[in-house]
């Protein structure tokens, strides 16, 4: 076939929540001023004994064991993040700690839209031929790198991993999908790693490596998401032959309500069929997607055959569409 299923997902648990209460000790803000700005009530927060991998990892367990795979069955292994714990890459990590010897894996990186490109890379490997199961994982822990002083980005952000598993089908089931990059804007959203210089010897100075916490320019990333998120859907949608209506679920990036109700109006959504949970995670960047598609498939609501369009968007700037069938 020259097609590609989705036949699992799995997510990680973390357990330590920070509330926006918790956050108002931190910072000078509120539960209230949070929570309407955003929607969003706490988020998780990895602890000391967690890590990129740690919780990628479990994620990937929890979509291997939902498709009824062994890791050895696994050929590639796409992880989209920024923020690995080793800048050479972390999917090498999982792919030994989920024993899934003869998986490819390498990292992949596009902000919040990382999940919705890794999983239309993914796809062409399988629907070339080349290999038949991958895992995508989206994961990332923006709160090792945000500023904690700086109340206008550490609200937002907390961390989480998600996964699925694609396998090479008769029928392809990415009905529709539309990638976007423009970076003319990227210093709306920045995690830089420039460092100080360094005398090396003589007049030879290098460049150290470090790193400045994320930016963000608020109302110009709103901004973006609301006026290219429903033209991006919207393409996907054409290049699908779908209509919205025929959308059973729309799961967007989780950075903000007020996105995703301006962007169900747009597309005229019911409310319903918009998948939500940053209240409970906050933007978990890569992880969001893939973390609510899980919440959704686990609870039961989200069901075999469903459609779904899903849609990511951050810094780069990226943005990008996938209209898949479950
Ligand atoms: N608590 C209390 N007050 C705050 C907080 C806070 N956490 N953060 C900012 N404020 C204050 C500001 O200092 C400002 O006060 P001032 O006017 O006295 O200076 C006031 O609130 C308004 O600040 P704005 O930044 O203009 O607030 P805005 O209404 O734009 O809301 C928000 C901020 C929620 C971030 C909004 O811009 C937004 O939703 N942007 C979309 C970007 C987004 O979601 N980014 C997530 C990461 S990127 C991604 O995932 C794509």
């Amino acid at each position: 076939g020259n097609g590609v299923a989705f036949i699992g997902s799995g997510s990680a648990r973390l357990t330590t929540a920070l509330s926006n209460d918790d956050l108002s000790q931190i910072v000078e803000t509120s539960d209230e001023w949070i929570a309407t700005r955003t929607g969003i009530r706490q988020r998780h927060i990895a602890g000391p004994a967690e890590s990129l991998q740690s919780l990628a990892t479990a994620a990937a367990r929890g979509a291997i064991a939902m498709a009824q795979l062994q890791p050895a069955d696994i050929d590639l292994i796409v992880l989209a993040t920024s923020t690995p714990d080793d800048l050479f890459g972390s999917a090498c990590q999982i792919q030994a700690a989920l024993g899934a010897q003869r998986a490819v894996a390498f990292d992949l990186t596009a902000a919040c839209s990382g999940f919705v490109f890794a999983t239309v890379t993914a796809a062409q490997f399988l629907r070339n031929g080349v290999y038949r199961n991958a895992v995508v994982i989206g994961a990332d822990l923006l709160t090792r790198w945000v500023d904690w002083a700086d109340r206008r980005t550490c609200v937002l952000f907390g961390d989480g991993a998600g996964a699925v598993v694609l396998q090479a089908a008769e029928r392809d089931r990415l009905l529709g999908f539309e990638l976007c990059s423009d970076g003319s804007m990227n210093d709306c959203l920045t995690l830089s790693y420039q460092g100080e210089s360094q005398p090396l010897a003589g007049e030879l100075t290098v460049q150290k490596g470090g790193f400045q916490p994320i930016t963000m320019n608020g109302r110009e990333v709103y901004r973006f998401a609301v006026n290219r998120v429903p033209e991006v859907l919207e393409k996907s949608l054409f290049h699908a032959g779908l209509a919205t209506e025929e959308i059973d679920w729309l799961i967007l990036h989780q950075a903000n309500q007020r996105i995703l109700d301006a962007v169900a109006k747009r597309l005229k959504l019911p409310p319903e069929r918009v998948v939500s949970n940053m209240a409970k995670h906050g933007n978990t960047s890569a992880a969001s997607i893939p973390l609510a598609l899980d919440e959704w498939v686990r609870a039961g609501k989200i069901k075999s055959g469903d459609k779904i369009a899903t849609s990511g968007f951050g810094a780069g700037l990226t943005w990008g569409a996938a209209i898949f069938e479950w």
